[in-house]
């Protein structure tokens, strides 16, 4: 039981099983992609995610325990385990497109291994996936040859982008779903001894297959409600001079309500939050739970609107127009401490604001390269500039788009100087001190609190 194969080397596959190959030395674990590059950025010093500590982690181990291939066949023949975490984006065509999940990828996925497997297998589900895939998964693998015996778990991934590596490491929780039968147990049983090298036992959570799958999607449906929720009311605040701040840490001291995920901002982005959400409306859709639907289908559409009114703001504060006028946007990773930008509300932001006419730079410690991908559309009426000094320079205002720990140690007096008066900076993470920039001279526009202006 010790080959571990993981078929996708992305944000979630790659660093997981860095993880793994670190804490289990007796492991050999082999991860494939079809993608090269990324096999080939895996094995070099510029892996193709940023996440810190991530390039320590995988040195450690790498060719040692932890390899990257591109050979798949290989990998699922020598495997005993096999974890699948391809990417599984909301479909864009047909049936349920826009909502529901695009599972190609996975059925593919599923046939390559029933083809290339020559013994049993555990294959167990990383990707976020739709309640019952597991059941179309086992479909397809029990479908042929009945020689092979592969028993589906689903074993979601909770790690949040950026601090992926501390998150793998300290685990709130691991869930394991599998089924109740004598080889179902057997097999949580197996994928649990893996995560026992370093998780508490009594962190690791079994459960049957279908609540592990839903889970995962429950699980980020709560976090971007409570996003939501408090966006929601950072629009109350801002028509009634409450400050949203003070709000969050009023009810976040409710112990029954906890004070994390509660600081209001432009809008959540990243890869899973708006495709889980919208994965959870089509499945309650489905099954005729049309409420239910409706009751979800909401915090999508209430970050939309704070994505939007983000924008009215900055245009209403701009004398009703921005056209011709350089605005600097600094950050365009959907947070900080990541070089993704997948549904970064700051794309939204930017194409909002070149549709007004605006000339938009964007500045970005590690995005600037998937920025140049999302703003293609765009050509020439947006700029890309490293240096956040040198995309300040004749702007008449900064957009501040993701939290990173470096825009909070600007020189902003050397910023002020270089821009255009009068000089607004918008602040879509309430990260910076405002009271100190309103000081310098800007006009400063946090979110969800009273504007400091000087005009
Ligand atoms: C993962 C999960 O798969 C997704 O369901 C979850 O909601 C978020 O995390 P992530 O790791 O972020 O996705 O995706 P990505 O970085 O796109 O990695 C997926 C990898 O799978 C890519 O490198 C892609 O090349 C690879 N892949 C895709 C395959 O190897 N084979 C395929 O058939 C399809
Ligand atoms: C999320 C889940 O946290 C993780 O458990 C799951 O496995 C994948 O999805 P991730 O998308 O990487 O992780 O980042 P997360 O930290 O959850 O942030 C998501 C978005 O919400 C970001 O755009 C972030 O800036 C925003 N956010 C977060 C807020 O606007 N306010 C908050 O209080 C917290």
């Amino acid at each position: 039981m010790n080959n571990i194969l993981c078929i996708g080397a992305g944000y979630v596959g790659g660093p997981t099983m860095a993880m793994i190959a670190k804490k289990c030395p007796e492991y050999r674990v082999t991860v494939v992609d079809i993608d090269a590059e990324r096999i080939h950025a895996w094995q070099s010093d510029r892996l193709p995610i940023y996440e810190p500590g991530l390039q320590e982690l995988v040195k450690a181990t790498l060719n040692k325990n932890l390899f990257f291939t591109l050979d798949i066949a290989k990998g699922i023949e020598e495997a005993d385990i096999i974890f699948v975490s391809v990417n599984t984006p909301t479909k864009t065509f047909g049936q349920g497109a826009g909502r529901a999940a695009d599972l190609q990828y996975w059925e593919k996925t599923a046939r390559q291994i029933k083809t290339y497997a020559k013994s049993d297998k555990i294959v167990v589900e990383k990707s976020t996936l739709p309640v019952r895939t597991a059941e179309a998964m086992e479909r397809i693998l029990k479908s042929g040859n009945p020689t092979v015996h592969f028993e589906v778990l689903s074993n979601p991934e909770f790690l949040a982008e950026g601090t992926a590596v501390k998150d793998l490491e300290n685990a709130d929780r691991v869930l394991i779903g599998g089924h109740d039968t004598e080889t179902g147990r057997k097999a949580v049983q197996a994928l649990a001894a893996v995560y026992a090298h370093w998780v508490p036992h009594e962190r690791i959570l079994m459960t049957s297959v279908w609540s592990s799958e839903l889970s995962k999607l429950a699980a980020n449906a709560v976090l971007a409600q409570r996003i939501s929720s408090i966006n929601s009311l950072s629009a109350l605040c801002e028509s009634t001079e409450a400050d949203i701040t003070e709000v969050a840490r009023a009810i976040g001291m409710d112990a029954r309500i906890g004070s994390r995920f509660l600081n209001a901002s432009v809008g959540f982005g990243g890869s899973c939050f708006k495709k889980d959400i919208l994965n959870l409306v089509y499945l309650c859709q489905h099954y005729g739970l049309n409420e239910v639907a409706a009751y979800w289908e909401q915090v999508v559409t209430m970050n939309q609107y704070q994505e939007d009114r983000f924008v009215e703001r900055m245009i209403a504060a701009m004398f009703n127009t921005v056209a011709g006028k350089r605005i600097a946007v600094f950050g365009i990773a959907f947070k900080a401490d990541t070089g993704d930008t997948r549904e970064s509300p700051a794309i939204r932001v930017c194409h909002a604001l070149i549709e007004e006419r605006a000339a938009v730079v964007i500045t970005d410690p590690k995005a600037l390269h998937n920025a140049r991908k999302d703003m293609a559309d765009c050509g020439d009426k947006v700029a890309y500039e490293e240096d956040p000094y040198r995309a300040a320079e004749g702007a008449h205002a900064l957009a501040i788009m993701t939290d990173w720990a470096e825009y909070k140690t600007l020189d902003y007096r050397r910023l002020y100087a270089s821009m255009s008066k009068p000089a607004f900076i918008f602040d879509g993470r309430n990260c910076l001190n405002h009271k100190e920039l309103f000081e310098i001279g800007f006009n400063v526009y946090p979110i969800g609190k009273k504007p400091l202006s000087h005009l």
